[in-house]
């Protein structure tokens, strides 16, 4: 969104919903809550998820579009302008984003191969037992020219969307195909429900063992609201900053969250299970949708053409976010250094090269050991990490010390209720924002400094 233009606005209630939910929906929800959840012990990870994204995810949603939508102001103006001592917190969750645009665009890269590659007739190759690992890693050879060309040619069509600013007419396809890849995610499901050796699947993906549940799994859950819904990285503040007075932010909010947590859940449904029918020894790694789903399709009658449409589907759905996302860093470039945005967007393409190459090889010549939470994804896991465990958990630490403290949770609440609507959840919203939010998210900062330096070990 073009910040020099007089502020736009989103069109009436449905505007904001639309454009929050394209960005929100992407491969958080497709790629990583699957594997997170094989990660942290199926079920009762899913049920932690649901109960935090309901209370936490909710109540920061409702905090950050409503302190856009109460400044006019892009994340990092916007806490300057409520008080100009804390500027840096908006900076600080500026920084989110251009950690994570370079690593996002390394697995766009492979879907945007996994879409290539089953356009060309190559399901049978993607099926092949060992490709996605091979794939990353260069194979024997370690020839890592394929992994890095697509991881290009997904930045360079995220760059020219930016550069061209074609982000609307992206943004106005999405509402065709998003519900599209809605649709066959639960039609790939249906057909996966008539596999035998399903249920085993279904059952670790719905059945929570409660003797699964550590703290590590309440770490698990809450960063990965925070990526999925974009929360604690400024965008929604900004999102919010171009919401008319007149939307209710609760009920935006409300939709928005249980839109991202429908998707995130029925594309768990459809992946975890599969892992188990085809018995896939990576279900717990970064690798899980691109090693469990081509199986499916090489059994599926009509696979070689639901495949594709599948692949580029989710290929949509994750060019809307990284786009959005690279669109962020750009006007943060603008904002924080009062640069131009074509001085801004080569510095954004320089940081997206050295980032994304660092995490390609970090799968090959540049493999590292350092002992990080999602171990084994080398750098990608690295930058990964550092974002979803600390960083954002700090900015909404912030967040809601500022709120709750700083300006008062009434400045907020009175924005929520600007439109004449009451704020249903308000006492909620409160008891969240000042005493829970806070305690809980030290709490899982400390755990993720233990978890991270090895100090305590929940598996
Ligand atoms: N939420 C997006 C997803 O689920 C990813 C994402 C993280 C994002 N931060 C963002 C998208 C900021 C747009 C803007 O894939």
């Amino acid at each position: 969104m073009p910040e020099n233009e007089e502020r736009a606005s989103f069109s009436g209630k449905v505007g904001f919903v639309l454009a929050a939910s394209a960005s929100a929906v992407g491969l958080g929800n497709l790629w990583r809550f699957p594997y997170l959840t094989s990660h942290y012990g199926g079920g009762i990870f899913v049920i932690v998820y649901i109960i935090l994204a309901v209370t936490f995810g909710f109540s920061l949603l409702i905090a950050e579009t409503a302190l856009g939508r109460k400044t006019g102001k892009s994340c990092i103006s916007a806490f300057g302008e409520l008080c100009s001592k804390y500027k840096w917190i908006g900076v600080l969750a500026a920084l989110v984003p251009i950690l994570i645009v370079p690593y996002y665009c390394v697995i766009g890269g492979w879907v945007t191969k996994w879409f290539a590659e089953s356009a060309m007739g190559g399901l049978s190759t993607l099926a092949s037992s060992g490709y996605w690992v091979s794939f990353v890693t260069g194979g024997e050879t370690g020839d890592m020219s394929d992994p890095t060309a697509w991881f290009l040619i997904f930045a360079l069509l995220c760059v020219v969307c930016v550069a061209v600013g074609v982000e609307r007419g992206i943004e106005r396809l999405s509402k065709i195909l998003m519900p599209l890849l809605l649709f066959m995610i639960i039609g790939i499901t249906i057909y996966e429900f008539t596999l035998p050796n399903i249920w085993d699947g279904v059952v670790f993906y719905l059945n929570p063992d409660i003797s699964k549940l550590n703290a590590g799994t309440f770490m698990g859950a809450i960063s990965q609201i925070f990526y999925s819904m974009s929360l604690a990285m400024g965008i929604m503040i900004t999102y919010g900053s171009y919401m008319k007075k007149s939307v209710s932010i609760e009920k935006s909010a409300r939709n928005v969250g249980v839109i991202d947590t429908g998707v995130a859940f029925l594309a768990g449904l459809m992946i975890i299970p599969a892992a188990f029918a085809y018995d896939h020894p990576d279900a717990q790694s970064i690798g899980l949708m691109f090693t469990a789903l081509p199986d499916v399709f090489a059994t599926m009658p009509g696979g070689e053409i639901v495949a594709p449409v599948f692949y580029l589907l989710v290929l949509f759905a994750a060019m809307t976010s990284a786009v959005s996302l690279l669109e962020t860093v750009v006007s943060v470039f603008v904002d924080l250094k009062a640069i131009k945005r074509k001085k801004s967007i080569l510095i954004s393409i320089a940081l997206i090269l050295v980032l994304g190459m660092m995490s390609v090889l970090g799968f090959g010549p540049l493999a590292t050991d350092i002992p990080l939470l999602d171990g084994g994804a080398g750098w990608l896991g690295i930058f990964d990490t550092i974002t979803n465990n600390f960083m954002m958990p700090i900015v909404a630490l912030l967040t809601c010390i500022f709120i709750g403290y700083v300006i008062k949770v009434t400045v907020i609440t009175d924005e929520v209720k600007a439109d004449g609507n009451a704020f249903v959840s308000e006492r909620l919203f409160e008891v969240m924002i000042k005493y829970i939010c806070p305690v809980f998210l030290a709490l899982m900062l400390i755990v993720a400094v233990t978890i991270t330096f090895g100090i305590y070990s929940p598996y």
